[in-house]
């Protein structure tokens, strides 16, 4: 059976773990050509060795999603090691802090923007500068059920995710003529390094399950499918979607 992403050169944003990492290994089992960033060094350079050891192709570029300078930089790699940039998951983002608005610190709103909202749209804005004399392209960003609706304590994460997905619903309109497909994945709690702090609490992982329809968290696999998918051309017809991965969760 022929490869979802065949020869497709793929760049994804917080590859060095959690859903990013588990996406650039399903991406390259369907054929993609990888550019893993992030800032953390050691942790990109073990998904590009997750994938090389299975006979794929990938690199690390060490970036930082918040400066557009970075995020420049990184597209002119991608191009000037594959030559194209067909695919991008732009998944890189924070949880910042848990505290109600009145008590939630400046600094940490302005870093949960700066990453999780400008860094997105930077990414968006020199992918797509790359895509459209290409003819075309397909972007998923990675927004959250914190995207849908909102949370108690977590003001800029949810800011920022709101925005995520009003940013991918503006490129898609922008650019739908153009070849270009702009989606975005909600996922629901799903068990990677951000969530640690919850997986290790017996006491709050209960509290979690117990608000989940399918009754468990996610995988970061489960979520790499979905983008997979949204990134093949089996999604021909699909852009603008914000696609809940979530069990069920905003369901209710
Ligand atoms: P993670 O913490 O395992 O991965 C996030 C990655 O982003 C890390 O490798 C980190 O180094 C990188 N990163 C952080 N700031 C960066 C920056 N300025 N530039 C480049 N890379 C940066 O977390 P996870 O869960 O895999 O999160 C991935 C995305 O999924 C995030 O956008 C998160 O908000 C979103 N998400 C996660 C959910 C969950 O339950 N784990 C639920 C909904 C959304």
């Amino acid at each position: 059976m022929a490869r979802q992403l065949e020869d497709k050169v793929m760049l994804i944003t917080g590859g060095a773990s959690g859903i990013g990492r588990a996406t650039a290994l399903a991406c390259a089992r369907e054929g993609a050509k990888l550019i893993i960033a992030d800032m953390q060094m050691e942790g990109g350079q073990h998904t590009v060795h997750l994938i090389t050891e299975h006979g794929g192709e990938a690199i690390f570029v060490r970036t930082d999603v918040s400066q557009a300078v970075e995020v420049q930089a990184l597209i002119s790699k991608a191009v000037e090691t594959y030559g194209k940039l067909d695919c991008a998951h732009n998944n890189a983002g924070i949880g910042g802090s848990s505290a109600h608005t009145v008590e939630y610190p400046e600094d940490m709103w302005h870093q949960v923007i700066a990453i999780n909202l400008t860094g997105v749209w930077l990414c968006m804005k020199y992918e797509l500068d790359q895509m459209l004399p290409q003819g075309g392209g397909a972007i998923v960003n990675t927004a959250s059920v914190a995207g849908l609706v909102g949370y108690p304590g977590a003001s800029a994460y949810v800011a920022s995710k709101h925005g995520v997905v009003g940013l991918t619903k503006t490129a898609a309109l922008e650019y739908a003529k153009q070849g270009l497909r702009v989606n975005c994945v909600c996922p629901g709690y799903i068990a990677t390094p951000m969530t640690a702090l919850g997986m290790n609490d017996p006491t709050r992982l209960a509290r979690i399950i117990a608000r989940e329809p399918i009754g468990r968290v996610g995988t970061p696999e489960e979520v790499a499918e979905v983008v997979v998918w949204l990134c093949s051309d089996a999604a021909s017809f699909v852009t603008g979607h914000t696609m809940a991965v979530d069990g069920g969760y905003v369901a209710q």
